[in-house]
């Protein structure tokens, strides 16, 4: 999956290039205000044209934007014609392959910016490192806590629970799957070696475990690492058959939790034998009773 972004991303940088020398040696009268392209070419063009004012590039097109060399968050805004050089805000990266009319500045999770690695000087502030983003807090025994930061302020959130926040994605993944989290301290469960049968062979590749805590909540080994799994409402995991039943089967679980579970189960089953005999009635059921 990276070697594929990296990919598409070196093929589109290849693309625009292509794409801007094509028009280069059409239009000939302009230059490249900014030097990605290379000495040669800023040469080429110059013999063409003497150079126009440095720091805002030329347009191409009435709106376009293209990057300023090297730089992940400087880019060329053309509107109408007219060139601007613009910064993206602390924390977010330009993107070139957006629609013009799409807000171009993102976070690095949606554009890596590979190929151009320079920034503005990041602006922290008390709660943030850079002015945009999010970051993850905590360590890597807690790791499910990331702040969102807009303009310098942050917004602190918690992944759902089990989950931990992923800083390369931006996304709430399980822990297992997170670099900078130690999933089995985070959980609070390491998962039992299981002993390679000389009759089974290796044991097969999950396995499921009843948490010691809850009756509700139970892990999901994964080739001996752990995900955090709960069981909703009035149901509890049941080690015999690996699922979520009713918490009243499940002995391991408080006795107030089963007797709800037990008096849910009762007025379910009133409830289905009132609707029952009220759906009797009907010309339908009558004929399927009788
Ligand atoms: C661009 O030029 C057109 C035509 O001259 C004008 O109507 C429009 O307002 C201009 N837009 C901007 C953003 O300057
Ligand atoms: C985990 O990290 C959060 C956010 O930094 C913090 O508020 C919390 O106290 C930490 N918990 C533990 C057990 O360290």
């Amino acid at each position: 999956m990276k070697a594929f972004v990296i990919f598409a991303c070196v093929c589109a940088v290849a693309y625009a290039q292509f794409g801007q020398v094509q028009r280069t040696s059409q239009s000939g009268n302009q230059q490249f205000g900014n030097q990605q392209y290379g000495n040669q070419q800023g040469s080429f063009a110059s013999q063409q044209q003497p150079a126009r004012s440095q720091s805002a590039g030329s347009c191409h097109e009435l709106n376009e934007r293209y990057p300023v060399s090297g730089s992940c968050d400087r880019y060329i805004e053309c509107i109408n014609g007219t060139a601007e050089e613009k910064l993206c805000p602390d924390g977010l990266r330009f993107n070139p392959n957006l629609n013009f009319n799409a807000y171009p500045c993102q976070y690095p999770n949606d554009y890596q910016c590979l190929e151009r690695s320079s920034l503005q000087p990041p602006q922290p502030t008390a709660d943030c490192p850079n002015q945009f983003g999010y970051f993850k807090l905590g360590d890597a025994r807690n790791c499910s806590y990331f702040r969102n930061c807009v303009s310098g302020v942050g917004y602190d959130f918690t992944c759902p629970e089990g989950l931990a926040f992923n800083p390369d994605t931006y996304r709430c993944d399980w822990p297992d799957e997170v670099a900078a989290c130690d999933a089995e301290a985070f959980l609070g469960f390491r998962c039992p070696e299981i002993p390679i049968s000389k009759e089974l062979g290796p044991p097969a590749g999950y396995r499921f475990y009843r948490s010691d805590e809850s009756c509700q909540k139970y892990f999901l080994c994964i080739e001996g690492r752990p995900r955090a799994l709960a069981c909703g409402g009035d149901s509890a995991f049941d080690d015999l058959t690996s699922t979520c039943v009713s918490a009243d089967e499940v002995d391991a679980c408080p006795v107030e939790l089963r007797n709800a579970a037990a008096r849910a189960r009762k007025e379910e089953k009133e409830h289905q034998a009132l609707e029952q005999s009220l759906s009797s009635l009907t010309p339908q059921q009558k004929r399927r009773n009788y």
